[in-house]
């Protein structure tokens, strides 16, 4: 997979040379490039941003270096010729890069649509990503717009609140792609049973020693018993999704629905939460308050 980040602060980028990223990299799994955009700007001051037309607080990025960056990644990468516009000042009104262009471009933004495991599949199945960092009040909609004609464009929010910039949220979403290449992660069973792999959160884990500071590891987890393990797992899974997020039960597709069969007693009374999802032959309780946070 081929990956670019544009960015105003290559360097936030640094721990994409570590660990497992890292080592993606070296192995060539993924080819990695992370580009300063003022690289793309011809003036003097290296400008990127400008104050809002309208008004309102803050700044927004200036077309010119996004649209002469998104030329020479997007168009390089399909081997066309980039857009009339790239590595030359200007750029002020022309039509640049009206080639073929290639990849996908990733914007983070809080305006984004959520960042989700079944999202993080669809991007590793992609084989050129270009991320564009924002900062301040955002890129000028007009870079977004012109590339969306040429390519896929997605924004991508990482949750419900505001950060300085982008480059933090593409930390954050290529950690969760990157992971799901082949050859990246040492046992890739550990994709099956993780967190959200079936829409429910991961049971807790233990490992030795036996007893730690007087708290025992749950006898069931060392019976060696697989079959009694899975079961406990599942439940654990329950109890912990119906307590912490259950807006994802109630998300589960109706076929999903049987997916809850045999929760754990402990877990009934709240089976309205299943309703909106489950046929009533298949609702099941859940009573999230009875469970520990
Ligand atoms: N940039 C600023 N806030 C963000 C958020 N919540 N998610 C992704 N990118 C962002």
């Amino acid at each position: 997979m081929k990956i670019d980040i544009v960015t105003i602060f290559p360097e936030y980028l640094a721990p994409l040379e570590l660990s497992l990223i890292g080592k993606a990299r070296t192995t060539g799994v993924v080819q990695l490039d992370v580009h300063d955009l003022r690289r793309w700007t011809h003036d003097v001051h290296r400008t990127v941003d400008d104050t809002p037309y309208g008004g309102g607080p803050g700044m927004v990025m200036r077309p010119e270096p996004w649209g002469l960056a998104l030329d020479e990644l997007a168009a390089d990468a399909a081997g066309g010729a980039p857009g009339d516009g790239a590595g030359q000042a200007g750029d002020g009104a022309g039509s640049a890069g009206d080639g073929a262009w290639s990849g996908r471009l990733v914007v983070p933004s809080p305006a984004g649509v959520p960042f989700t495991q079944a999202l993080a599949h669809e991007l590793a199945d992609e084989s050129h990503l270009i991320f564009a960092c924002g900062r301040y009040e955002g890129i000028d909609q007009r870079v977004l717009d012109h590339a969306a004609a040429r390519m896929p464009v997605t924004e991508i929010s990482l949750g419900d609140y505001v950060l300085f910039g982008g480059e933090v949220a593409v930390l954050v979403i290529l950690e969760a792609v990157i992971r799901l290449l082949p050859g990246v992660l040492g046992n890739a069973d550990s994709l099956v049973e993780e967190s959200h792999a079936d829409g429910l959160l991961e049971a807790p884990g233990y490992t030795k020693p036996p007893t730690w500071r007087e708290l025992p590891v749950p006898e069931i987890v060392r019976s060696g018993d697989h079959g009694r393990i899975a079961r406990w797992r599942r439940d654990q899974a329950l109890l912990r999704t119906a307590a912490r997020r259950p807006d994802l039960l109630a998300a589960l597709a109706p076929d999903g629905c049987g997916k809850v069969v045999g929760l754990p007693r402990e877990a009934r009374g709240a089976h309205q939460l299943l309703e909106p999802a489950c046929p009533r032959s298949q609702r099941h309780a859940l009573s999230p308050r009875k469970q520990q946070r």
